[in-house]
């Protein structure tokens, strides 16, 4: 059993949770995941590591309540506790194999939607660990919705922020934001790192194509098993399937399937729906 030993509510409906998985802790890396389940019964639910204390042993997930699993997650209280919490999962980000002076030679710069900001948190801190200052664009619809500005910005090299009704930072999408700091202010970016919804991540790719910035996602298709055996994951990546489970969740964006992966995510978007009908009949 896992205890969820801190609980906040980060926006509405996005809730942040440390809970005590010490093995987890000692292995997870930035860009992995992990999959909880509340009971024996539950569904298993996918989540992007946060942070993460290899020496508390704890993990930081954060999720946004979307369909019947997470509403019910939500109620749980510190105190309370999973019965299973797997990871971690999927391949560790790319940059953390490579040399650490050739990447201090590169401009980083990372792009969280929404919930993406969790996921994005431990890639900036672990390169500002590794004496890397990397820069974010977070975007949400409003002010309420921005999640872990402070502990982004103590992290980040530049953070900017963007909100789709302007009540705080620039007011637009990321990708409008991101254009106008390459064309406007010059920006000369070598690596852009995308994180949130998937509609999000392909418009920054097609952005980032024109200007030939190697761009990486993290994709987050419906996910079973986590183990690469169910299929329910498979993504079509530069001509090839793969599964964001095992060979991801990160891959270069200018690769990826976005309009099959979007399609494969609303048939599950309809699973999600009859699970929540259930849930409230
Ligand atoms: Fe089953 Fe990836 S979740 S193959």
């Amino acid at each position: 059993m896992y205890k969820i030993t801190a609980k906040r509510l980060l926006a509405p409906s996005i809730y942040l949770m440390d809970v005590a998985a010490p093995r987890v802790a000692k292995s997870a890396n930035p860009g992995q995941f992990v999959i909880v389940k509340m009971d024996e019964k539950g569904e298993r639910i996918p989540l992007t590591i946060c942070d993460y204390d290899k020496i508390a042993g704890t993990v930081t997930i954060v999720f946004q309540t979307v369909g019947a699993s997470t509403k019910k997650m939500a109620l749980l209280a510190e105190g309370d506790y999973f019965s299973d919490f797997v990871g971690p999962l999927g391949q560790p980000s790319e940059f953390i194999e490579e040399n650490i002076e050739e990447l201090k030679q590169k401009k980083i710069i990372f792009v969280a939607g929404g919930v993406g900001a969790a996921p994005v948190y431990p890639q900036i801190k672990w390169l500002h660990e590794h004496g890397i200052a990397a820069d974010a664009i977070v975007g949400c619809k409003s002010k309420d919705y921005l999640l872990l500005e402070k502990e982004i910005k103590a992290v980040a090299g530049k953070l900017y922020v963007a909100t789709d009704d302007g009540s705080y930072g620039y007011q637009g999408f990321v990708t409008d934001l991101l254009k106008d700091l390459i064309e406007k202010e010059g920006q000369k970016y070598d690596l852009v790192i995308a994180i949130g919804p998937m509609i999000m991540m392909k418009f920054i790719t097609l952005l980032t194509k024109q200007y030939g910035i190697k761009t990486i996602v993290s994709m987050n298709p419906v996910m079973v098993d986590g183990t690469g055996m169910c299929g329910g994951c498979r993504l079509t990546v530069g001509g090839e399937t793969r599964f964001a489970c095992v060979d991801g969740p990160e891959f270069d964006g200018h690769l990826v399937d976005f309009d099959e992966a979007m399609r494969r995510s609303t048939q599950y978007q309809t699973e999600e729906g009859r699970a929540e009908i259930e849930r409230q009949e």
